[in-house]
């Protein structure tokens, strides 16, 4: 019967529950083709330093990138002894090369191995994510471009506030994602560091040269101390509370579009592509996109929590713990990469309800402009902001609008008022004036386009 690769020592028998709890291979199968590069570079660091011929080199790789292509068609056949990736690998290559496979493992150990693995894959995997956050963002530059004309109120405490344009407040999300894609590329060079030829712990023997290991393999830098190039996964951490907070983002919007969507507000509608019904109230179509878009980014923060707590008490180097990197890992990628691809198409095409918005402009989101009036006169702001307030009461009062008060009404309140008074209740006006950097007014949302575009080409 087949001998498990560390059975040497052993004379019993593993309980079968062990086996399956023990097993990693149904869910580290993923980074089949990390694992193959890896041992690729790892096989020519050996002929380097003659561990292996060039023939032995050869024959290695050739059998590594049938084992590759295996996993690649699907044919692949795992045995019941298969533990993980690594010894899956190990074991099909020995098949098809017989005892010369026993070589690549010289000098190395699975915990130099899988940490090399995740990194590799992560990498590969960021860059994916990388260019689907950029197609959400392209997504919502375009549709403000589109949409600049369209005006609504802008809310605090989901209170009217101020008139704004609708694309400013795309843009305003559209600026948080900017900063998740600004962290993404910052951590890269945390995550591409190389930990092959740390060995089990201590470092290599047979002194491979580790820069070409990098060099081969595409990292940025060498992990200078063995113990923590096998310990170390603050990379996936990291990566997860980058993501924790990028799905804080998605969910923080698709709470505003939930707001939007409702009839009550009747600001946008989403495609029949997002939305779902009910399964007894035949009129009903629910933004079930936006709700698992605000869900899920719980579901990721719990991979992070909970991966955070696997680690924290754990002694140095490599711990079995470690394997419960994956799961939690390739869960967050799954989910924010398919969260980022919703929520473009989401936004891609909801339609955009410019009556609606419009309606909801009432007057008295103008009264800060009011206040603002006076000051231009010449008036303390403290005091025209409880000018504007008395007029607000007033209309309130007479069950009127701001502007449909006499200027007989204003001129008591302030006998600065005057004729042009009419000058402050148009919306248009007011976000105009607000075209200081940052601002609402028409040159502003450009600026911001242009910075969004050049953030996406960089
Ligand atoms: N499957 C293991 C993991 O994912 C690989 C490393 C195993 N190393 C060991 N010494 N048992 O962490």
């Amino acid at each position: 019967t087949k001998q498990k690769l560390w059975g040497g020592r052993f004379t019993g028998k593993t309980d079968p529950l062990m086996h399956e709890f023990n097993q990693s291979l149904r869910y580290d199968q993923r980074m089949h083709a990390a694992d193959i590069k890896g041992s690729i570079a790892y096989a020519k660091a050996l002929a380097l330093v003659g561990i292996l011929t060039e023939a032995e080199r050869q024959k290695i790789v050739d059998g590594l990138t049938v084992v590759g292509q295996e996993w690649e068609a699907g044919t692949f056949e795992i045995q019941p002894d298969d533990e993980d990736i690594h010894t899956a690998n190990e074991r099909r290559l020995s098949e098809l090369i017989g005892p010369l496979g026993g070589k690549l493992h010289t000098g190395r150990s699975r915990n130099d191995q899988v940490a090399t693995d995740m990194r590799l894959w992560l990498i590969d995997a960021a860059s994916k994510i990388e260019s689907e956050l950029k197609g959400l963002i392209r997504v919502m530059v375009e549709r403000a471009d589109k949409e600049k004309d369209i005006l609504l109120p802008g809310y605090t405490h989901l209170q009217r506030g101020q008139p704004i344009r609708w694309s400013h407040l795309l843009l305003s999300h559209a600026f948080s994602f900017r900063a998740d894609l600004q962290r993404l590329q910052q951590l890269l060079p945390r995550i591409s560091v190389l930990p092959l030829g740390c060995g089990a712990l201590a470092g290599n023997p047979f002194v491979v040269d580790r820069e070409f290991l990098a060099r081969e393999l595409g990292f940025m830098s060498v992990a200078e101390n063995s113990l923590y190039g096998v310990g170390d996964r603050d990379f996936i951490v990291e990566f997860m509370m980058w993501a924790s907070l990028a799905m804080t983002h998605i969910s923080r919007m698709a709470e505003d579009l939930v707001i939007y969507s409702t009839a009550e507000f009747g600001f946008v509608s989403l495609s029949d592509a997002y939305s779902t019904g009910s399964s007894i109230m035949p009129q009903k179509k629910n933004p079930d996109s936006l709700e698992l878009l605000r869900g899920k980014s719980g579901r990721v923060f719990g991979d992070m929590a909970g991966f955070l707590m696997t680690l924290k008490g754990l002694p140095s180097t490599y711990n079995k713990d470690l394997q419960e990197d994956k799961e939690p890992l390739f869960d967050v990628v799954d989910t924010v990469s398919a969260s980022f691809k919703i929520a473009e198409g989401v936004v891609a095409t909801m339609e955009v309800h410019a009556e609606k918005m419009r309606q909801a402009l009432t007057m008295d989101v103008l009264a800060t402009d009011l206040a603002d009036y006076l000051v231009r006169k010449g008036i303390p702001f403290r005091e025209t902001h409880h000018i504007s307030g008395r007029a607000v009461a007033l209309a309130e009062a007479r069950k009127c609008q701001l502007n449909e008060l006499t200027l007989q009404d204003y001129k008591s309140l302030n006998n600065q008022f005057g004729d042009d008074i009419l000058s402050v209740f148009d919306f248009e006006a007011s976000v105009e004036r607000r075209e200081s950097i940052g601002g609402t007014s028409r040159k502003m949302v450009d600026r911001q386009i242009s910075v969004l575009r050049a953030a996406l080409s960089e």
